[in-house]
């Protein structure tokens, strides 16, 4: 395949972006997308041009750092894949191809198509996680009771990989579904419940000091998750939110 894209340069956080048109020849189908940028790179430095920068690190859809919008869409057109599963086969010969960084006040670019997602970091470490004695006292996990349906719901919740698509894909840039994807997986479970309160509570104030929107349930970040993460979290939050702050 030969291809047109026009990919967003920027040189730094401080410097102000454009979109830059490339040509690329003999893309194989095969190709995943990220080789594709691999073989635009490899055109540019042999060039003497500066390379494409973009975020990638296991290419198997597991550390959600591989954050590109495609044509408008966070991880491009495919459903249920993070941008390092996509392939060229999802894409015709000739085609123009726009590829932007993930855009929200909250995640600032620092070069090209590399997104400071620090923002989900600092909200999981306001209260995703539970508090336990690891110096070798602690209960074995399997002697507390756990039913099937809450140990499954909870881990489909902690599948979410933290890439920051439901951000991209809303127009409020809201982090629900991430923040509710990480207070679900623990609301889920008895061993969440000791710090369930805390930990909604200050995640979500943690989510809005960050500076990202509210959710007006237009479902975008449901569709554009490439893990399948369901509105169903969100719906939790905001129980346990609720229930928190009455308390
Ligand atoms: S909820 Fe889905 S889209 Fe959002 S960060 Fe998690 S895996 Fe990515
Ligand atoms: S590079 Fe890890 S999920 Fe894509």
């Amino acid at each position: 395949m030969n291809l047109t894209l026009k990919i967003w340069r920027q040189k730094n956080a401080d410097t102000k972006g454009k979109v830059v048109t490339y040509q690329v020849s003999d893309i194989s189908e095969d190709m995943s997308f990220l080789e594709m940028m691999d073989v635009l790179n490899e055109q540019l430095i042999n060039k003497g041009e500066e390379p494409v920068a973009f975020d990638h690190d296991c290419r198997e859809g597991i550390c959600g750092s591989c954050n590109l919008q495609i044509n408008g869409e966070p991880h491009g057109p495919d459903r249920g894949v993070t941008t390092c599963q996509l392939h060229m086969r999802s894409f015709k010969d000739g085609d123009t191809i726009v590829i932007e960084p993930f855009r929200a006040k909250a995640f600032p670019v620092i070069k090209d198509l590399v997104v400071d997602r620090s923002s989900f970091d600092r909200i999981q470490q306001a209260g995703g996680y539970i508090s336990v004695n690891t110096s070798g006292n602690t209960q074995d996990a399997n002697s507390i009771p756990v039913d099937k349906e809450s140990a499954d719901m909870s881990f489909y919740a902690a599948t979410c990989i933290g890439c920051g698509a439901c951000v991209a894909a809303c127009k409020n840039a809201s982090a629900m579904l991430f923040t509710s994807a990480k207070v679900s997986q623990f609301a889920l479970l008895p061993q969440g419940e000791v710090e369930a309160d805390r930990r909604v509570l200050e995640m979500v104030e943690q989510m809005d000091k960050e500076g990202f929107g509210n959710c007006t349930n237009t479902g975008a970040c449901e569709i554009e998750c490439p893990k399948g993460i369901s509105l169903e979290n969100i719906a939790r939050m905001n129980r346990e939110y609720l229930k928190a702050s009455v308390k």
